[in-house]
C-alpha cells in the first residue's frame, strides 16, 4: 500500500475501505488445515509453555487497549485461560505485582507509545514473559518484546485507528486458536474458528456495502447532544471502540457501557437528544440485550441497533453477517467506524487529524 489516498477523501475513508484486504494479510499464510491450527512463526511461545501459563495479562492504550479486551475474551473463551485487558499506563503505576505464570501481552500500531513501552520494559526488568502484538515491524515494542504476532495492517495514517484495530482483533483470533489447540481446543471447534475467518473478509466487503445506508444515518445522529454505547461481553469491548472512535472524530460526546450497567447510573441520561447505540449479536445474550432496548424505549430513548437481524424495539438497525460468536466483535465494529466517519464529515470535522491527538503518543 503507498501513502497516497487512492480516490478517497481522507485517509480514514480509505483504510475503513481496505479491512478487507488487510484481514486477508493477517491471516494469509498462517493457516495450518491440518491440525486445525495457526502457525505464528514469531511467537516464540512452546507448548510446554503455552499449556503450563496460568493466566494471560494484556496491556494497550487507546484503540490498541480495546483489541485488547477483545483478545482477551478471545483468549478465554479459546484456550480457556483467565484472561484481561487493562491500560498499560495504569498497569504501570500501580506497581501491579508481576507473576511468572502470567502471559503479559502488549498491543500497539505504532509499536512506539511510551506508556505501553514503558510497562514492557518494566515487565522485562522484572523478569516477565512478554509477547507482543504489533503493527510496525521492528518498532521499539516489537524489538522488546520476547516475540509476538504482527497485526499487518500496512500503513495506518489516519490518527484514529480503523483498520488496525479489525486487524489487531483478528491477531488475537490466531492467537486465541493457537493457545485453544495446544490446550483443550477440539479439532472441530478449531475448524470452525478457521472457516469462520475465512469468512470475515467477504462479510467485510458485504458490510461496506451499505455505507450509503449509515451515511443517511449519521446525518440524523449527528445532531446527538451525547451518544450511549451498550453492548454485553462480547458487545461490550465494540461499544467501548465505538464511542472512542464517535468522540476523537466527530467531538460527539459518548459514553459506553456494559448494557446491564445501565440500570446503575447512566439511564438517569436518557432522553430523545441522547441516542443509545446497542451491540446486539445474536449470542445467547441476545434475550438480555432485547430487554435493555425496551428499558431505554421506556426512557423515549432513540436506539440505533447493530445485529444479525432487524430489531423491533430499535429505530434503525444495522445488519452485520453472521460468524461464529467468538468472531462477532471483529464485524460488528466496522458499520460504526463508518458511522463514526459520516457523522464527522456531517459535522465538517478534520477527520485525519482531530484536535488535540497524536497519531503515536511517544512521551509520558
Ligand atoms: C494514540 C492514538 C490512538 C491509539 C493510541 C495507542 O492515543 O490517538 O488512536 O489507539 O495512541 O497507539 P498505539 O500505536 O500504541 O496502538
Amino acid at each position: 500500500e503507498s501513502y497516497d489516498m487512492g480516490g478517497h477523501d481522507t485517509y480514514m475513508h480509505k483504510e475503513i475501505a481496505e479491512q478487507a484486504d488487510a484481514v486477508d494479510r493477517v491471516l494469509r499464510g498462517r493457516i495450518d488445515e491440518r491440525f486445525a491450527t495457526v502457525h505464528l512463526g514469531g511467537l516464540n511461545l512452546d507448548a510446554r509453555e503455552a499449556r503450563s501459563m496460568r493466566r494471560v495479562k494484556i496491556l494497550g492504550c487507546g484503540s490498541a487497549y480495546h483489541a485488547g479486551m477483545i483478545g482477551a475474551q478471545m483468549i478465554e473463551e479459546l484456550a480457556r485461560v483467565p484472561a484481561d485487558a487493562e491500560p498499560a499506563s495504569e498497569f504501570r503505576y500501580r506497581n501491579a505485582v508481576v507473576d511468572p505464570d502470567t502471559l503479559y501481552i502488549a498491543v500497539s500500531q505504532s509499536g512506539e507509545t511510551y506508556d505501553t513501552l514503558a510497562a514492557v520494559q518494566e515487565l522485562k526488568r522484572k523478569g516477565a514473559r512478554v509477547l507482543g502484538v504489533v503493527n510496525v515491524v521492528g518498532s521499539a515494542i516489537a524489538r522488546e518484546t520476547d516475540g509476538g504476532v504482527y497485526v499487518h495492517a500496512g500503513p495506518e495514517v489516519c490518527v484514529v485507528s480503523t483498520k488496525c484495530f479489525t486487524n489487531t482483533a483478528v491477531a488475537f483470533a490466531l492467537l486465541a486458536l493457537h493457545l485453544g489447540r495446544i490446550r483443550d481446543l477440539s479439532v472441530a471447534d478449531g475448524k470452525r474458528i478457521i472457516e469462520g475467518l475465512r469468512r470475515l473478509p467477504g462479510q467485510i466487503d458485504e458490510i461496506m456495502r451499505a455505507e450509503d445506508d449509515i451515511k443517511k444515518l449519521a446525518q440524523d445522529y449527528a445532531e446527538a447532544k451525547s451518544m450511549m454505547f451498550v453492548g454485553r461481553v462480547r458487545g461490550y469491548p465494540v461499544a467501548r471502540e465505538a464511542s472512542l472512535k464517535l468522540k476523537e472524530v466527530s467531538y460527539i460526546h459518548a459514553e459506553a457501557y456494559p448494557a446491564s450497567e445501565l440500570k446503575h447510573g447512566p439511564l438517569a441520561l436518557i432522553e430523545p437528544a441522547v441516542p443509545t447505540v446497542a451491540i446486539l449479536p445474536d449470542d445467547e445474550l441476545l434475550d438480555k440485550n432485547r430487554a435493555t432496548l425496551e428499558e431505554i424505549k421506556a426512557r423515549s430513548g432513540k436506539i440505533l441497533a447493530v445485529a444479525h437481524q432487524e430489531q423491533e424495539k430499535a429505530d434503525h438497525t444495522i445488519l452485520v453477517p453472521r460468524n461464529e460468536v467468538e468472531l462477532d466483535p471483529v464485524l460488528m465494529g466496522i458499520p460504526l467506524q463508518l458511522l463514526a466517519y459520516h457523522t464527522a464529515l456531517a459535522l465538517g470535522r478534520d477527520i485525519d487529524k482531530p484536535r488535540n491527538l497524536a497519531k503515536s503518543v511517544t512521551v509520558e
